[in-house]
């Protein structure tokens, strides 16, 4: 984007060139900002995607070869990631550093459904357990696993309350105090305590996320020696609004460092220091292409209406999550001026809104004067976007594209009518 809000090219691609071959809504994936998010975070011992943020297959298999490994928090991510070309157990052959191996998959949640029982079951995947019922179920299927858990630390943090995942308010990981009850339990069961896992929230900042290493170290002393492993969680913050900056990695990985070499020091063994990250991984990495479609004023506010809707990106209704925005004029000429505009879609509901604060207000966007016909490019759409998207008003989900060298690749389809109404009768 030039600092005039207008953007022609996506990763080197022409944006009028993808809505024409592709059509819009799309969206399009730079890969090679995939694989430098990868890199940046190369101290960690591993990488583990949260592939709930951006889970086409292409991505996964993008992420796989950058030598990242995969969360998966459902059967069907369990499925994505074996797709993807993730095998299911842990090669045991000992790492040459004298760590212990990774597990390329591994299935966090705080309940199993049947289904997810199963396929952890037959696949022997390893689980990340966030409720001692999930231990003791496990058990019962697999005597003998080892297993990590999810602890909820008794506080957390993230850019919403809907995305903060800790302290009393929140479903998520067994709580703190419960922790030498549920070893005993595990104990009971057979289980072996391998890992510890925290994540206090998503969107957060790294002052509230260093807080976590201290509450998982006094947890890691109280499990003590079986443990192997410790993740830190995802959360890592991307800067969304104009002014945000990077958070500084290198820091925040010093400070886990550090924690894991103590345990290490008290535990007389190598322990494997894991991060969790969805959101880094793809948020930039991700445009959602539009295209202009209507223009109107309601009393002193315009309205700049695009082909999508919160069923295509729904992180603004849902959270009044602000996302960048670029416009690309189909006439070369057009578009110099600055207006502020709301940016909403077609859904008949009031808060398909794009420009809209906490709470559904409409908010108004600076962006370049824009006629119908033009593309809309909405930035930083790559974490929770096409994943969240619905058929809401019965809308086909979008197509989307993998930028690579320069040339789009068509990584999944768009819906057609057919695929909506697949698998009812009258
Ligand atoms: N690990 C666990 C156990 C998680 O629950 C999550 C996110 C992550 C890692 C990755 O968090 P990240 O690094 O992406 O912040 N739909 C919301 C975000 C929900 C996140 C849910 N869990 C949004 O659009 O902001």
């Amino acid at each position: 984007m030039n600092s005039n809000g207008l953007r022609d090219q996506i990763a080197g691609v022409g944006v009028a060139e993808l809505a024409r071959e592709y059509g819009t809504p799309l969206y399009a994936y730079d890969a090679e900002m995939i694989r430098r998010r990868c890199r940046d975070l190369a101290a960690w011992d591993t990488v583990r995607f949260a592939q709930k943020a951006c889970s086409n297959l292409a991505v996964l298999d993008l992420i796989r070869r950058a030598g990242v490994l995969v969360d998966a928090v459902s059967t069907g991510e369990i499925h994505r990631a074996l797709a993807a070309g993730y095998t299911a157990h842990a090669d045991r052959a000992a790492d040459p550093t004298g760590l212990p191996p990774a597990h390329p998959i591994v299935y966090t949640a705080d309940i199993f459904d049947r289904e997810s029982l199963d396929a952890v079951a037959k696949l022997g995947i390893h689980v990340n357990c966030g409720s001692s019922d999930m231990l003791e179920q496990l058990a019962e299927r697999v005597p003998g696993a080892s297993v990590t858990l999810r602890v909820n630390p008794g506080f957390g943090h993230g850019h919403s309350q809907k995305t903060n995942t800790g302290g009393e308010g929140s479903k998520h990981g067994i709580w703190h105090e419960e922790i030498p009850d549920v070893l005993r339990r595990a104990e009971w069961a057979g289980l072996c305590v391998t890992g510890l896992h925290m994540h206090i929230g998503s969107g957060t900042d790294l002052a509230h996320l260093a807080e976590v290493a201290g509450a998982l170290e006094r947890v890691a002393l109280e499990i003590g020696r079986s443990l192997t492993t410790i993740s830190a969680g995802g959360g890592l913050p991307v800067p969304y609004k104009p002014g945000e900056v990077h958070a500084d990695l290198s820091g925040y990985f010093t400070l886990w460092d550090a924690t894991r070499r103590k345990l290490e020091q008290t535990f007389g063994h190598r322990i494997r220091l894991e991060i969790e990250p969805g959101r880094y991984l793809t948020a930039e990495s991700g445009f959602l292409v539009t295209e202009v479609r209507a223009i109107k004023k309601q009393g002193g506010r315009k309205y700049t209406l695009v082909d999508a809707g919160f069923n295509t990106l729904a992180r603004p209704v849902l959270y009044g999550a602000y996302h960048p925005m670029s416009l690309c004029p189909a006439d070369d000429a057009a578009a110099q001026q600055l207006e502020d505009v709301a940016v909403g879609g077609p859904l008949c509901e009031s808060g398909d809104i794009f420009t809209q604060t906490d709470g559904g207000f409409v908010a108004t966007r600076a962006l370049p004067r824009a006629q119908v016909g033009d593309y809309l490019v909405i930035e930083i759409a790559g974490a929770y976007g096409f994943v969240m998207a619905s058929n809401y008003n019965s809308k086909p989900l979008p197509a989307e594209v993998l930028l690579d060298g320069g040339k789009a690749r068509l990584v999944r389809k768009r819906q057609t009518p057919e695929d909506l109404v697949r698998g009812e009768t009258v």
